[in-house]
């Protein structure tokens, strides 16, 4: 069955972003625009965090149906530092656990006057089944999907790529390395890499972890890890993700790292400014050794940083949006 991503569900009738629910069909424009108005909230470390009111009394309610800490965290700031209320559920102990609906529980939020649902899913489909059953003000931000896509992430690895090697995606080449089969932020930053302009997208996987072969269109495989380095200028490390193999799947953990693993070693491989990434949390000594994580050419922490400001951006946008229609509907009466 093919599953619905929410593409066209996620705008509203001008067009505009109401929801977030996959980096799919968004433009080069679209994203740049995001990426230029998350910069904006971007600070120096050590300097006190960016903040305004432009979700001033709105209220986000963050909903993970999967555990995570740094997504979690990431939008919980992102939407204080924009003045919102917002609650946090563990759905991982409440309501589905209790035999209650998802739209049960986002219907009793929203008589609670709760604007923005941040949700994360180990089910494909449910933001944009969500987003298809909310009141129209209401909009639904997708915090990852099962294996099937995780937007800010993929926001956020741009944003960091545009820092520290510049705009021009087309003169880079991008290497995506380890369980992509597995990954929803290979396939989010996949989608914005090929909507701008990468130069060339390599997957280097072994062939168990390989995407299939419709997906990822216009990208190289690679089945060696020295072949698919060579000369690139971003490595993205991925998670080796256990929790959606089965047994017969998962690595042996010396040998991924001998094969696989990102170190001071194969790191020399790419091109000598390389940039390290890696989405978190990360299994250090299996698919990357601390002193790539921790050196000179990792950009992990940065793109925790990041991810705060393209949070706050995509909540200030599609706030601003829901204000834009309010303004067109009092026109259509008055
Ligand atoms: C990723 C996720 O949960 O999708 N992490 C994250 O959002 N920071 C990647 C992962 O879990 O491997």
């Amino acid at each position: 069955m093919k599953i619905d991503t929410g593409r066209d569900l996620q705008r509203d009738h001008a067009g505009r972003l109401r929801h977030l629910l996959t980096l799919e069909g968004l433009t080069r424009d679209e994203l740049n625009g995001l990426l230029d108005f998350a910069q904006f909230y971007v600070r120096h470390p050590g300097d006190m965090a960016a903040r305004d009111g432009s979700l001033a009394g709105r209220t986000v309610a963050n909903l993970f149906f999967e555990p995570s800490t740094r997504t979690r965290v990431s939008f919980e700031l992102a939407a204080k530092r924009l003045g919102a209320d917002v609650v946090n559920l563990d759905m991982q102990s409440s309501s589905r656990v209790k035999g209650e609906t998802v739209l049960d529980t986002i219907y009793t939020l929203q008589a609670m006057h709760v604007d923005v649902f941040v949700m994360r899913d180990s089910e494909p489909g449910v933001p944009a089944f969500v987003a298809a059953h909310v009141q129209p003000h209401v909009s639904v931000l997708n915090a990852g999907e099962a294996h099937v896509s995780h937007p800010t992430q993929g926001l956020l690895d741009m944003l960091t790529i545009r820092q520290r090697k510049g705009a021009d995606f087309g003169s880079l080449s991008v290497a995506i390395v380890g369980d992509i089969r597995h990954s929803r932020v290979a396939r989010s930053s996949g989608t914005a890499l090929q909507t701008l302009g990468v130069g060339e997208l390599r997957l280097v996987s072994p062939a168990s972890l390989l995407p299939g072969e419709d997906e990822f269109p216009g990208a190289r495989r690679y089945s060696s890890l020295e072949d698919g380095l060579r000369g690139a200028d971003v490595i993205m490390t991925l998670r080796i993700q256990k929790e959606r193999m089965d047994t017969s799947q998962i690595p042996d953990v010396d040998a991924f790292l001998r094969e696989w693993g990102i170190t001071e070693r194969t790191i020399t491989i790419a091109h000598q400014d390389a940039i390290v990434l890696h989405p978190g949390p990360m299994n250090r000594g299996v698919e990357i050794t601390s002193e790539v994580a921790d050196g000179p050419q990792s950009a992990v922490q940065q793109q925790v940083r990041n991810g705060v400001a393209v949070r706050m951006a995509v909540l200030a946008t599609i706030v601003r949006n829901v204000q834009l229609r309010n303004v067109e509907a009092g026109r259509r009466v008055g």
